[in-house]
């Protein structure tokens, strides 16, 4: 038997983890000012992306001294870029728990070849031992593991003294957590993540000592123009002052610049980490009393507060085969979205069968409130089918 249909439905019934929900009160109108037709490279392109980068460090707090580029491809693109330039000299430690650091293992280790590289994983739902990242070592780790749900806690674990680099892939949790940046060397995100904004390009955070690392380093491997950042030996300021390598999308930029101004007029960094820990207590609440799911996460303390990934505890579900289980997680996503009241949060195909609710900063906490209800519903549908 199911219930009747919960009263009320989510009024963005957007939870995707990538691109993920605009802002509130987003329209199309908020691009009508963008900078159409026009050269990035000439005053007023150069000075929107000037304004993209300003914007970005004030409200993230990144020191005065480190440098923040707007690179191609996305968030992919800012961390190949960063790895093709800087490893080599240095052991490296790679930290995966999911399957965003496992590409950035083969990166390593299958592309680059990095032979005497160390690689630390841990299953779904649980975080390899970070002690083990050594600081004469360059460290290669994520943030937040967007398909499992689990995050580093913090950045203890990061020597202040380290003779390393630490190259982080901080894409899930820009915004919407505390990032320690002078624990960073390097740190990437892109614009579609916690401020929803329009998928186009990477952004990469530098510090000195990563700069240092680019002066004085020449990779033995081919470098294509997209990854270059320098010339005969010297950074190239000019990419991190609005000029590009290539030609970026003014149309995205703009989009990025209002997801940036909303986020000022909010309260700046401090309102948008409490939107998303506001989403993510929702679901904790919930979830402690549901009875049927549970966060893959066990130990809060690593439990990330933007993709939540939850499994399924219930006892018919898990006497499942497991294709059965992956068959009846899906079903419970399909079930919503064909309801209109929750798009894309079936869990990630390589994670453990589940769901994958996305609560960063641009996700209403009542909407997520509201979806908690369609949760119960349609588990009890498909259960009962
Ligand atoms: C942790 C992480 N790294 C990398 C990516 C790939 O990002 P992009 O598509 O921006 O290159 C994603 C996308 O979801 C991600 O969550």
């Amino acid at each position: 038997m199911t219930g009747n249909a919960p009263a009320v439905r989510p009024a963005r019934p957007f939870f995707s983890s990538g691109p993920c929900a605009k802002r509130p009160g987003w329209t199309p109108d908020a691009l009508a000012g963008a900078l159409l037709g026009r050269s990035h490279r000439s005053k007023p392109g150069k000075a929107r992306l000037k304004e993209a980068i300003d914007r970005t460090k004030a409200l993230l707090g990144i020191p005065a001294e480190y440098r923040v580029g707007i690179v191609p491809a996305s968030d992919t693109g800012a961390m190949e870029m960063a790895m093709w330039s800087l490893l080599g000299p240095r052991t490296v430690d790679c930290f995966a728990w999911e399957s965003f650091g496992e590409d950035w293992v083969t990166d390593t280790v299958k592309q680059l070849k990095l032979k005497d590289s160390r690689v630390f994983k841990a299953a779904y739902g649980e975080i390899p031992n970070l002690a083990e990242a050594d600081p004469k070592h360059d460290v290669v780790f994520l943030w937040n593991g967007t398909t499992s749900g689990v995050r580093v806690p913090n950045g203890e674990w990061i020597a202040d003294g380290r003779e390393g680099l630490t190259i982080c892939d901080a894409t899930s949790a820009v915004f919407a957590m505390d990032i320690p940046w002078m624990k960073l060397d390097v740190a990437t995100f892109s614009w579609q993540k916690v401020l929803g904004g329009e998928a186009a390009h990477g952004m990469l955070i530098l510090s000195p000592r990563a700069v240092a690392r680019l002066e004085s380093h020449t990779p033995p491997w081919p470098m294509p123009k997209i990854f270059r950042m320098t010339k005969v030996g010297k950074i190239v300021e000019g990419l991190f002052e609005g000029e590009t390598i290539n030609t970026p999308s003014m149309l995205a930029v703009e989009d990025y610049l209002d997801a940036l101004k909303w986020a000022e007029q909010i309260g700046g960094l401090k309102a948008l980490i409490a939107r998303s820990n506001a989403n993510l207590a929702v679901l904790a609440r919930w979830v402690k009393e549901c009875g049927w799911a549970d966060f893959l996460a066990k130990d809060a303390a690593i439990r990330s507060n933007t993709s939540v990934c939850l499994k399924i505890v219930d006892p018919w579900f898990l006497a499942l085969a497991p294709e059965a289980q992956a068959e009846a997680a899906k079903k419970i996503a399909s079930t919503l979205e064909k309801e209109g009241v929750a798009f894309d949060v079936a869990a990630y195909r390589a994670a453990p069968p589940g769901l994958r609710i996305w609560c960063g900063a641009t996700v209403d906490h009542a909407d997520v409130e509201a979806l908690t209800h369609w949760l119960d519903w349609a588990w009890a549908k498909v259960k009962s089918s």
